[in-house]
C-alpha cells in the first residue's frame, strides 16, 4: 500500500495564454488531495467498481502508469472540484506519484508528463501548468524558452514547455470561490476558436504573455504593488477573451479596497479569483459577504510527496 499526496495550485498570471505557447506563473497552495493504492480483486475507487466515464482522471492515470494487476484507489480532497485550484491536477498526480511509488519510486520529471498526458487526453487540449505545479509545488514558470532554474521539458506534438522553479517570497493570498463550477475543456476550447478568428484576441494574449514576463520581475523584488497592477490587467484582459464571469467581477471589486490587486484564477467561467493583500482577514470578509467562499491559502508548499499511511488519511 502506498499514499501520496499533491497540492492544489493557483494560476498568479498567464492562463488561457500558456495553451498558446506563452509562459505562466503558478504556484502550488496549502489545499491537498491524498491518494491511496492498495491491492485489489478489481479496479476500485473508493470502494466502488471503477468506472472510466466517471473516474475519468484516475482510469486515464491507469492507462498511463499502471499496468499491473487490480487495484484499489482511495483519494480524499481538501480542493473542491471545479473551482480552478487544479483539483483534477492535483488527483492526477497524487495518483500517478501512487502508481509510481508502488512500483519503485517517486520521480518527479517521469510523474509530471505521465500527469501531463492524462489532463490532456481528459480535457482534450491542455497545458502542463497545473501539473508541473502540483509535482514540483512551490512556484513554477513555465516558458518556450530554457531559462535559469530549469526543471525539465514537457513536449506534446508541435508544442514544447520548459517548466522552470520559481523561489516564491511571504505573499499573503485569498481565494475566492464562487460555487459555480466550470469545465475547462469548452473555456480552452471557446479561447481557440476566439483566437482564430479575432485579431483583439491574438494581442490580449500577447499581451498577457508580456505580464507574465513582468510579473516574475516583480516577484523576483516582492514587489507587491507592481503585482497587484499587473493582476488587475490581467483579470481585464482574461474578461476581454471571454473567459470572465460577472460573479468575479463582482468578487475583484468587493476585494479591491484592501487588496494589491485582484483576478480570476484558472479556466473561468466561474470557479475562483485571487487577491493578493497584506491584510486576509478583511478580504476574507469582504468575500463572505457578497456570497462568496473565501479560503486564505499560503503558497509555495511542498509538491507530491510519499504520505506515512494512517498520520494523512482522514
Ligand atoms: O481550470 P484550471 O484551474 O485547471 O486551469 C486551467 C488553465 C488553462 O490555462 C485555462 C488551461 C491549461 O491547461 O493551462
Amino acid at each position: 500500500m502506498v499514499t501520496c499526496s499533491a497540492p492544489g495550485k493557483m494560476i498568479l498570471f498567464g492562463e488561457h495564454a500558456v495553451v498558446f505557447g506563452k509562459p505562466a506563473l503558478a504556484l502550488a497552495i496549502n489545499l491537498r488531495i491524498t491518494s491511496t493504492v492498495k491491492g485489489a480483486n478489481q479496479y476500485s475507487v473508493n470502494g466502488h467498481p471503477m468506472k472510466k466515464r466517471h473516474h475519468m482522471y484516475i482510469s486515464a492515470a491507469l492507462d498511463e502508469a499502471w499496468g499491473g494487476p487490480p487495484i484499489n484507489i482511495d483519494t480524499s480532497s481538501e480542493i473542491p472540484s471545479g473551482s480552478g485550484l487544479g483539483s483534477s491536477a492535483a488527483v492526477t498526480v497524487s495518483c500517478v506519484g501512487a502508481m509510481m511509488a508502488h512500483r519503485g519510486g517517486l520521480e518527479p520529471e517521469k510523474i509530471a508528463l505521465k500527469s501531463f498526458l492524462v489532463e490532456n487526453k481528459v480535457q482534450g487540449r491542455a497545458s502542463p501548468t497545473d501539473t508541473s505545479t502540483s509535482t514540483h509545488g512551490q512556484g513554477i514558470i513555465v516558458s518556450p524558452e530554457k531559462v535559469d532554474n530549469f526543471l525539465w521539458r514537457i513536449e506534446n506534438g508541435q508544442r514544447c514547455w520548459n517548466i522552470h522553479h520559481c523561489e516564491v517570497p511571504r505573499l499573503h493570498f485569498v481565494v475566492g470561490y464562487t460555487r459555480i463550477h466550470a469545465s475547462t475543456g469548452p473555456l480552452v476550447a471557446g479561447v481557440k476558436r476566439l483566437v482564430d478568428s479575432s485579431p483583439e484576441a491574438v494581442r490580449a494574449i500577447d499581451r498577457i504573455g508580456e505580464i507574465v514576463l513582468e510579473g516574475v520581475d516583480a516577484m523576483a523584488h516582492s514587489d507587491k504593488k507592481r503585482l497587484g497592477e499587473l493582476m488587475d490587467e490581467n483579470h481585464t484582459l482574461l474578461n476581454s477573451i471571454q473567459v470572465g464571469h460577472p460573479e468575479l467581477d463582482r468578487l475583484v471589486e468587493a476585494c479591491r479596497p484592501f487588496s494589491y490587486g485582484a483576478k480570476l484564477t484558472g479556466a473561468g467561467g466561474g470557479g475562483s479569483m485571487i487577491a493578493l493583500t497584506d491584510n486576509p482577514s478583511a478580504v476574507a470578509k469582504a468575500i463572505k459577504e457578497t456570497g462568496s467562499e473565501p479560503i486564505i491559502v499560503d503558497v509555495g508548499v511542498e509538491g507530491v510527496r510519499l504520505e506515512d499511511e494512517g498520520t494523512t488519511r482522514k
